[in-house]
């Protein structure tokens, strides 16, 4: 088991090139099964999750041919609509294959993902729009089997905010009779980067990035080049690394707009932010203030980056709420936190940090993607060294953190024992 060690108290100083987004490639690679022509991506982040999104593409008979940062794929040999337990239970993302293979072939079977650590995470959403579309949709032995003919377009209206429902419903539009509206449509800058990668496969796509968003079906899409947008959750990760360590680090080859409510936050706990057109620089010389949050569907703050923002309020002046209304339980860093000394009570779905001077290092336990990012953070900024166990969590959503953060100054390893 592969493990992190970090010794803390080092101000991270330099430049940092974020990798491709995470959550704008999973459902893009995806897409690549609407179409019989090749799909080019360019800026692929080298991520657990997308290789085993690609594993599972190559399991249906996608051809994939990856080199360093692009990937090209050609779905026009397909040979199984059917993604397995084995993969999709250690990747959610993968229920993303369920409507394009319903829109282009008919058919899929595809295992329910089941919950994580954070949430029950449910696919509801997108078996009943599925449903309205015409789907003859059953759960079998935690399988959702699906038969359809031709979809039909429809209004659809989710009963809450879903980023990859609002993915899913989109894939399944493109080739569908007709026009679906989607109400309630998910507005993250992820969604819109599917949106672009669909219109360039011939697409007839509208109001991406609003909640609504209007797409009129088409008999067949064609192959395209697209490049995928830089991961904002990566970059707000650096920047609240920068912010917990007094440091002074540039982002290269990021999008200010798209975290512009995270540099906000930063920018409140005291840093100095100057942003370029794909360069943010986050300087902080001084002991942080502790900001409060509360995660909202975007355009408000990302519940991606709770867990960092409240590593660096562990270190901050002051107090600060940290509300959680998207997920159920994604407070399991509480207690890793309070391994390292943080001082941080939990009542419901807030949390109440109260900063304190020095976190000492300890031994901590990764649960979850962003968890993890959160431990390496407080530990970053802790007195003495700290060995973080499980970051294969870490692995699945960041492309070589701890290589990243040694350029940048960090004391910190990766070992196995
Ligand atoms: C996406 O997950 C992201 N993953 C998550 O990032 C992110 O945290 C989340 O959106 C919220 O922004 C990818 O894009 C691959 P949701 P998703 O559907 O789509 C409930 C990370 O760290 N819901 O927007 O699965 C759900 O339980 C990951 O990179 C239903 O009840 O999230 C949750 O409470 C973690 N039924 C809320 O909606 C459904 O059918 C929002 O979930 C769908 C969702």
């Amino acid at each position: 088991m592969e493990k992190l060690r970090i010794i803390g108290g080092h101000r991270l100083s330099g430049n940092v090139r974020i990798s491709g987004a995470k959550n704008a490639v999973l459902p893009i690679l995806a897409s690549s099964l609407l179409t019989s022509g090749e799909l080019v991506l360019h800026n692929v982040p080298n991520l657990a999750d997308v290789r085993t999104m690609l594993k599972l593409l190559e399991g249906m008979g996608v051809k994939i041919d990856r080199e360093g940062e692009t990937v090209k794929l050609c779905a026009s040999n397909v040979t199984s609509t059917v993604a397995p337990y084995e993969l999709v239970k250690t990747m959610r993302a993968s229920i993303l294959v369920l409507c394009p293979l319903a829109t282009r072939f008919g058919a899929a079977r595809v295992s329910l993902p089941g919950g994580c650590t954070i949430g029950a995470r449910p696919v509801d959403q997108h078996i009943q729009a599925l449903r309205r579309m015409g789907a003859d949709v059953q759960i079998d032995h935690g399988f959702v089997d699906l038969r359809c003919g031709r979809l039909s377009g429809r209004t659809i209206v989710t009963d809450m905010v879903t980023v990859t429902g609002t993915e899913n419903i989109m894939m399944a539009a493109v080739l569908a009779e007709g026009r679906t509206v989607i109400e309630n449509a998910a507005r993250e800058p992820e969604v819109v980067d599917l949106a672009n990668c669909l219109r360039a496969m011939g697409a007839r796509i509208a109001g991406d990035g609003t909640s609504t968003i209007v797409i009129d079906g088409c008999e067949e899409l064609h192959g395209a080049e697209h490049t995928v947008i830089p991961d904002r959750i990566e970059a707000g990760t650096f920047a609240a690394a920068a912010a917990a360590t007094r440091g002074d680090v540039t982002l290269q080859n990021v999008d200010p707009e798209a975290l512009s409510v995270v540099l906000d936050k930063i920018r409140e706990a005291g840093a100095e932010i100057e942003t370029g057109p794909d360069w943010i620089r986050v300087k902080m010389d001084r002991r942080p203030k502790a900001v409060s949050i509360r995660t909202e569907p975007h355009p408000g703050f990302p519940t991606d980056m709770q867990a960092q923002i409240m590593a660096l309020d562990c270190v901050s002046e002051g107090l600060g709420r940290i509300t959680e209304t998207i997920f159920e339980n994604r407070f399991m860093h509480v207690p890793e936190l309070q391994r390292l000394g943080a001082d941080i009570e939990v009542e419901g779905h807030t949390a109440i940090v109260r900063g304190v001077r020095q976190l000492q290092g300890a031994r901590l336990m990764a649960t979850d993607l962003r968890a993890s990012a959160s431990l390496v953070i407080a530990a970053l900024a802790a007195e003495g060294e700290s060995i973080v166990d499980r970051i294969y969590h870490l692995d699945r959503g960041y492309d070589g953190m701890e290589v990243k953060l040694r350029a940048l100054g960090a004391d910190i390893r990766r070992f196995r024992e």
